[in-house]
Order: structure tokens, then C-alpha cells, then sequence
């Protein structure tokens, strides 16, 4: 899939005053990205409404301050943001986390993930550490999408602390993959 003629969307690391706009993208897609997940209720909604905003300030502060570290992006139609990802490699961690990736509703399906996740990967690929990503297995889309970027699945998760604990399918992508262009 390749970008509709004519919609010039460009990509650029975050800055602060994206945090609004992409916190609302996020409480926007949260449902998309969580099919079934019962802790995402109204109260969460409003608890990200009033809170999501200076979490994403501390998450873009981290990836100015700490470049090697934490990665966040945007992807910008005009001066709308479309699109988001973010991922972390943290000393002593053995595996680079994919924190996630988001696009909005209506540029979908048109590649703006995959650059995203191209931007993304080849901060990854400095690190040199095999990438994981934790994944509802019900969003299919995300599987599909991260199955089609080489990520296999290695294992299953569910958050022990959580009242309705959510499995999660953990997927890889190993080294020498990473290595690769793509
Ligand atoms: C998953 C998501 C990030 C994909 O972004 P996108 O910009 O639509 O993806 P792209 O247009 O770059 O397409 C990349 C791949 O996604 C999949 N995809 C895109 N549009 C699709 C559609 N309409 N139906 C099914 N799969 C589709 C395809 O596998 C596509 O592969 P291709 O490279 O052969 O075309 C986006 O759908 C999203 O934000 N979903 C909600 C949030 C979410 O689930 N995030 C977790 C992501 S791991």
C-alpha cells in the first residue's frame, strides 16, 4: 500500500507540544489497539484524558534527553499529527521494547506505519539487540502488520497484576533480522 497521490506525509522525531495532540490519538485508537480489554473503561478514558497529556510530556522529554535510550516519533499530514511510535532499550535490557505505534483512523492503510516503523527500526538497529513487542493477539492488524515485518511469536504474556488479566502474544524479531534493511 503506498501513500494516496498527492498526501504528503512527512516524519520527524517529537518535540513537547506534540503531546497533546498525540495523547488524544492515542485515548482515540486505545480501543483498536486492546479489542476486548476489559480495563479500558470509562474511568480509564478520563484518567487519560486528564493525565495521558504530561505522561507523553515525560515520554518525548526522555527521547530528547536520552536519544540511545528512547525513541519517539510523529508522523505530520499538514500540521496535524497522524501518526506515533515509540520504543525503549534500556541499559542491561537484553531485548528493545516496542512501546508502540499508532496511526490515526483516517490515514490508515496507506504506509504511514510502515514508515514509521522503518524510522523506528533503524534506531533499533544501532543497539544491536533482538526487538520485542507485545501484542493482543485479537488485533489482528497489528499481528498481521508486525508478522509482515519479520516479528515471529515466541511466547505469551498476561500481566499478573491486572484484575482481568489480558494475554498478550510476545513477538520477536531476532538480530540478524534487524540487521537487515526493511
Ligand atoms: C497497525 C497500524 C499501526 C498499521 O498502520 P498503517 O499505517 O495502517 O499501516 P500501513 O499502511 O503502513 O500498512 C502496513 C501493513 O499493515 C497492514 N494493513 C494496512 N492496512 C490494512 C487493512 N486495511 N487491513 C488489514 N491490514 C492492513 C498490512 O499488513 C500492510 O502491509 P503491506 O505493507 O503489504 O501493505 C494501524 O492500523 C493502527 O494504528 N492500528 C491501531 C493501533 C494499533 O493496533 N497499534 C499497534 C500496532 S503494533
Amino acid at each position: 500500500m503506498e501513500l494516496t497521490p498527492g498526501l504528503s506525509v512527512t516524519i520527524r522525531e517529537s518535540t513537547l507540544v506534540d503531546a497533546p495532540e498525540v495523547n488524544a490519538l492515542y485515548i482515540d485508537r486505545k480501543f483498536d489497539s486492546e479489542p476486548g480489554y476489559s480495563n479500558f473503561t470509562k474511568e480509564r478514558i478520563e484518567w487519560l484524558c486528564e493525565n495521558g497529556e504530561s505522561r507523553f510530556c515525560n515520554l518525548i522529554e526522555a527521547s530528547q534527553q536520552y536519544p540511545e535510550c528512547f525513541f519517539f516519533w510523529v508522523a505530520m499530514y499538514r500540521d496535524e499529527i497522524v501518526g506515533f511510535t515509540r520504543a525503549e532499550a534500556l541499559p542491561g535490557d537484553f531485548y528493545v521494547w516496542w512501546r508502540g505505534l499508532t496511526v490515526s483512523r483516517d490515514f490508515e492503510g496507506q504506509g504511514v506505519g510502515r514508515r514509521l516503523e522503518a524510522a523506528r527500526r533503524g534506531w533499533a538497529r544501532s543497539s544491536d539487540r533482538p526487538i520485542r513487542s507485545l501484542v493482543i493477539a485479537d488485533n489482528k492488524r497489528s499481528m498481521d502488520f508486525l508478522q509482515k515485518q519479520g516479528f515471529v511469536r515466541v511466547d505469551v504474556f498476561q500481566n499478573p497484576t491486572l484484575e482481568n488479566p489480558i494475554c498478550f502474544s510476545v513477538m520477536e524479531l531476532g538480530r540478524s533480522a534487524l540487521r537487515q534493511p526493511g
